[in-house]
């Protein structure tokens, strides 16, 4: 038996040198030392020995075990270096080249303008609320002084889920909603940033946009608070110097209802391209919210008055920004926004 090992190291050794891979090396590790491997299958046989010779059988059994493991690993080690010395020769890798360069990402200008808008209103004392895009007939029109088949609804039609849910046109339900969840507490003021939908398509109309809508109620509320939030808005917004102008107007929820401009911050009020001559640039609508929408949510009209505004994000920020075609902030052209980088 003693024969037996030395003749299996022989053959060991004789592998292990001829042996060209890595794999190959494994397999060879496998074949004499793993579980069912010739060495191991040797040394079960030591009890059939006579007592006497099972010290020195064992020892060189062990022996042999040690210098094939050794070899197989030292072996391994070379064959790996030459192949990865092989490969960096053949794929010619340039160490001193520079890296990629990772994109940063950037913010959308709608997001860019949200933030800003929200921030302002924020620190006049307003908080952030949200709403549900999918609305009822009811929020959406009925609630707000728009009863079924009238026909302020023409001008916001709409994508219709039933015949009683549909994709909110305005953020203005939210006015509703959160009047009728407090009432009759004072005050409320709140904006609410969101997304709308109507079914209109042009250069200057997506099926979807978005607003922000302003709510306070209080007491004796008036026009004059209107006028003062949306002048501290307007120059936070386009500058210190800009001034705005109300024009009347038609809402069904408001009344008096307003549209409100400002000086046009391109010419100063001289009137150019931008303000089309006019001085005055459009940027929202507003007004005093009606007695009916106050009393169909809950309040009285003789203790609580209240005014609203609603303003499309898009159009503030095509202003803001000098954007010629609304269409752009839609179509994800990278060259077109990563001008927003910074
Ligand atoms: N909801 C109106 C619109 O979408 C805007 C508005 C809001 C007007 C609040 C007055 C008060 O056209």
């Amino acid at each position: 038996m003693l024969q037996n090992l030395d003749d299996l190291r022989n053959e060991a050794l004789k592998a292990i040198d001829q042996g060209n891979s890595p794999e190959a090396l494994n397999d060879l590790r496998v074949k004499y030392l793993g579980k069912n491997g010739e060495l191991t299958l040797l040394l079960r046989q030591t009890g059939k020995l006579p007592a006497e010779q099972r010290p020195a059988f064992g020892q060189k059994a062990n022996t042999i075990r040690a210098q094939i493991e050794n070899l197989i690993n030292e072996k391994r080690e070379e064959l790996i270096k030459v192949q990865q010395e092989k490969k960096i020769q053949e794929e010619k890798i340039d160490l001193s080249l520079p890296g990629y360069r990772l994109r940063k990402g950037s913010m959308h200008p709608i997001t860019m303008v949200l933030d800003e808008i929200k921030d302002i209103f924020i620190g006049l004392g307003f908080s952030v609320v949200e709403g549900p895009e999918i609305e009822t007939d009811y929020y959406d029109f009925q609630a707000l002084n728009i009863p079924l088949d009238h026909p302020a609804r023409e001008m916001q039609d709409t994508f219709y889920l039933s015949e009683d849910l549909l994709l909110r046109t305005h953020t203005s339900p939210m006015q509703a909603r959160t009047m009728e969840a407090q009432a009759p507490q004072l005050p409320i003021k709140i904006i609410v940033p969101g997304k709308v939908y109507r079914r209109d398509e042009d250069a200057t109309h997506t099926p979807m946009f978005h607003q922000v809508e302003g709510l306070l109620v209080d007491e004796r509320v008036s026009l004059s608070h209107l006028k003062g939030i949306l002048l501290s808005f307007a120059q936070q917004m386009f500058g210190q110097d800009r001034e705005i102008r109300l024009r009347p107007s038609f809402f069904p929820f408001t009344e008096p209802s307003v549209e409100v401009d400002i000086s046009c911050f391109a010419c100063g009020g001289s009137g150019c391209r931008l303000c089309k001559g006019t001085g005055w640039i459009e940027i929202l609508g507003a007004g005093m919210v009606h007695p009916n929408v106050l009393r169909m949510s809950g309040y009285n009209p003789q203790e609580a008055s209240g005014l609203a505004f609603g303003m499309g994000v898009e159009r503030i920020a095509m202003l803001k920004y000098g954007i010629d075609d609304l269409r752009h902030l839609f179509q994800n052209d990278l060259r077109f926004l990563r001008q927003f980088e910074n």
